[in-house]
């Protein structure tokens, strides 16, 4: 009998044991990856390891063979990667992107360049929702290809500054996590004139994921067309400028190195920074006064 007991209890003490070490899986974290050598592979379980997110591997129709590999302007991957319009077609599908709040998405570089498979796949789904942090396999730590490319190619989606590994070790894999979970953190910054914090509500972009490193920072700002207070950040910021017109509480960067506030309207090509909230026209127009005055933005 007590013999009986004592294996209840040990049994029981390993059942929660192991149901507290083994993590859930964390729904919100898609990892998706193109892999024919298995490196990015690796990469994304290790990153899987580390957010207990949910691995999808993008398959290709048409699997890539050996011969698509040689050195030679007629190889498929030479024709693939140098045809703009070129999309290889994907086997498999996600079924309900918006599951998913954070993607992880991982390649190769392929001739200095996103293999076009990635392409295929960003364009396959409405990704507006999610923010992308793309992560790259490379053989040399000594190359030219620029996670940029995406950036420029997809204005309309949130892809984030991302990483090339060379060799990656857990740690190195888990320090990277880490900094993309806290700039996620961010969503709202203040901005503080005199006596008066606003809140600020984050767009979720390379410009703001840049202007957040540099926080806090103290700008002089002016009237300009009875609608906006506008002033020298006295840095330039990554654009992503799009013909908007905005309303009262938009706060944007203007070529580059200015942010505007409104307290108006007015269409233009801007980058989005934030929006300022629950405050009306009004009572912005009052809090920003007239003339130069000085604010502050900070995390805080
Ligand atoms: C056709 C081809 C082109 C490549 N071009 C580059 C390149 O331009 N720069 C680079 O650093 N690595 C390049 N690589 C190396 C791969 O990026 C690297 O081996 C990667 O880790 C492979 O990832 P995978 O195992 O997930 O397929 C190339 C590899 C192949 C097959």
């Amino acid at each position: 009998m007590t013999k009986k007991l004592l294996l209840c209890i040990l049994c029981l003490i390993l059942c929660s044991f192991y149901g507290c070490s083994k993590k859930e899986t964390n729904n919100k974290i898609l990892i998706a990856y193109f892999s024919c050598f298995d490196d990015t592979k690796t990469l994304a379980q290790m990153i899987q390891k580390e957010t207990n997110g949910t691995l999808f591997e993008i398959l290709p129709l048409e699997t890539y063979k050996e011969e698509d590999f040689t050195n030679t302007t007629s190889s498929r991957i030479w024709i693939e990667q140098n045809d703009v319009k070129c999309r290889p077609i994907i086997q498999n599908t996600l079924n309900d992107i918006n599951d998913y709040e954070t993607i992880y998405l991982g390649f190769p570089i392929w001739l200095n360049q996103t293999p076009k498979i990635i392409y295929t796949f960003l364009e396959s789904y409405d990704f507006k929702n999610q923010t992308i942090f793309p992560f790259c396999s490379s053989q040399s730590n000594d190359t030219s290809y620029s996670l940029n490319e995406l950036q420029s190619q997809f204005r309309n989606l949130h892809i984030r500054e991302g990483k090339i590994f060379y060799s990656p070790l857990q740690e190195e894999i888990k320090k990277w996590i880490t900094s993309k979970e806290e700039e996620n953190k961010v969503e709202q910054i203040y901005i503080t004139i005199q006596e008066t914090k606003l809140t600020m509500t984050l767009e979720h972009n390379q410009a703001t994921e840049e202007l957040i490193k540099k926080l806090p920072i103290t700008v002089m700002v002016d009237d300009y067309g009875g609608f906006e207070k506008v002033g020298s950040l006295g840095f330039n910021l990554p654009t992503s400028n799009q013909n908007i017109t905005t309303s009262y509480g938009d706060v944007v960067l203007y070529n580059g190195n200015q942010i505007v506030l409104f307290y108006g309207s007015n269409q233009w090509s801007y980058t989005r920074l934030g929006k300022i909230q629950n405050r009306s026209a009004n009572e912005l127009k009052e809090i920003f006064s007239s003339g130069k005055i000085s604010i502050t933005l900070s995390l805080d």
